[in-house]
């Protein structure tokens, strides 16, 4: 069942009334009497979904074709050296793994990429493995994982207080600078989410999917295209510090895998699901050359988290939701430095509320956001956001920068024989690093 958005302003209207120069809405509720949202808006888009019309049983509306398309052969012009575009007729599902959960581990892809690993000569500290169901994320609380949460400041356990390494990124450096990041894609309303980023000229990160870009490649190409940042968010979204060493190679070599099938191009930035990610999951993912991007948190409670994925389950309502923009924006404006917010482009939900209300409201904010993908709002160009093309003068890949860091450790000769790479400054690096395992305060990247 499709309907027209002009259809569902007609038939459910938000009353939007004049306050205090910005717009303050208000509602309907079934009961008929007249709901106040606990927020007010800068600006909204004018043919944005009323807001009394996004919720848990919204009927869907139209999802929007690619506006742009991206032509098999071309090369991209904004990024320097990068190979021409692969002509891709079709993905045969026989050359990946099934969506949606782990990949087996016995491949000979997997096997070669699990010997990559160990070449680098990474050493993956020894957790225990953290309990989930699949799709949920919240696990800091389980009591399966008592002791983990109990030592999650030693394992440097994000999801259970905010810790990050010096490798992690997560804010951008220059205060009003707003790395803006989309998780879960490329999905259906993929599209109608570009073309108002389009019309905006605004640029983001997206961190896709493996086994949604399966389905989906032709919108990847068009994101890679409309020079977007492509970052790696695993192939089945698990919650990685539930999975084995060997699982979690597999989550991130197909999703590298797959997305240079479809762009020619390996993105070197990941979010893990539910931003769980601990100093096993964070070795691993140093070791494949990926850099782990979160979002800000100033302390275990205050996350930079729009709240905007669980509309779509009913779990959070859209007020909730942008509430959580709203507290996300009193954040920002006091923080010395710019910020990443969590938002999803799955729901037809998330994409409603960042094009009808948060993006809209960021674009009238004052003093003005520099909105941008997060590669950019570390100063770097787009270039280096793919192994391919990276600079690696100046900007040395992130295994190689973790390990100076000390944030992973070396032992015995890698293979790789980089002269830098020093398992004895590596040592005094982890003591110099127990200064930046706070729980939740800013850690710079
Ligand atoms: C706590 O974490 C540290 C650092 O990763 C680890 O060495 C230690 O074994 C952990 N302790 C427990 C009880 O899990
Ligand atoms: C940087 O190094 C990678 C290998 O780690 C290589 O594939 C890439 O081409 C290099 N970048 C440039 C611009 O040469
Ligand atoms: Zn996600």
């Amino acid at each position: 069942m499709r309907f027209s958005r002009q259809a569902l302003l007609a038939a459910l209207p938000a009353a939007v009334v004049a306050h205090g120069g910005r717009q303050h809405h208000a509602r309907q509720n079934p009961s008929g009497s007249t709901t106040s949202y606990t927020f007010s808006l800068a600006a909204t888009n004018p043919t944005a979904v009323p807001l009394s019309a996004i919720n848990s049983l919204q009927p869907s509306s139209a999802t929007k074709a690619l506006h742009s398309t991206a032509v098999a052969g071309s090369v991209p012009t904004f990024i320097s050296g990068a190979p021409p575009l692969p002509a891709i007729t079709a993905l045969r599902a026989a050359d990946y793994p099934d969506p949606d959960k782990p990949a087996p581990t016995d491949s000979p892809e997997v096997k070669r990429w699990i010997q990559e690993v160990k070449d680098t000569g990474v050493v993956i500290p020894d957790l225990s493995l953290n309990v989930a169901a699949p799709a949920t994320g919240p696990i800091c609380t389980a009591p399966e994982n008592a002791a983990a949460a109990a030592n999650s400041t030693a394992r440097c356990w994000w999801t259970c207080g905010g810790c990050t390494r010096a490798s992690d990124i997560a804010d951008c450096p220059t205060k009003l600078d707003w790395g803006l990041t989309f998780d879960d894609g490329p999905a259906p309303y993929t599209p109608n989410l570009m073309e108002y980023l389009d019309e905006k000229q605004i640029k983001a990160t997206f961190f896709v999917v493996g086994s949604r870009v399966f389905y989906n490649w032709q919108t990847l190409q068009s994101q890679y295209m409309g020079q977007h940042q492509i970052a790696i968010h695993t192939w089945s979204h698990y919650a990685l510090t539930t999975l084995t060493n060997e699982q979690i190679i597999a989550e991130l070599g197909w999703s590298k895998k797959i997305i240079k099938d479809v762009l020619g191009v390996t993105p070197n930035m990941m979010r893990p699901p539910y931003g769980d990610i601990d100093d096993r999951v964070r070795a691993i993912s140093l070791a494949m050359g990926l850099t782990p991007v979160m979002w800000t948190r100033l302390g275990p409670n205050s996350a930079f988290n729009t709240n905007d994925f669980d509309i779509h389950s009913g779990t959070v309502t859209v007020d909730q939701a942008l509430s959580g923009w709203k507290s996300v924006l009193d954040k920002a404006n006091t923080i010395d430095t710019g910020f990443i917010a969590l938002e999803h482009d799955i729901w037809q939900q998330t994409v409603e509320v960042a094009t009808g209300y948060i993006l809209p409201d960021a674009l009238a904010h004052q003093p003005a956001f520099k909105i941008q993908p997060v590669v950019n709002c570390l100063a770097r160009t787009m270039s280096d956001a793919y192994v391919e093309t990276n600079n690696n003068a100046t900007n040395p890949p992130v295994f190689k920068q973790a390990v100076d860091a000390g944030v992973v450790k070396v032992s015995g000769k890698p293979k790789d024989t980089s002269p830098a790479v020093s398992a004895q400054s590596a040592a005094g690096g982890i003591l110099s690093l127990a200064g930046l395992m706070l729980g939740g305060l800013l850690a710079m990247p």
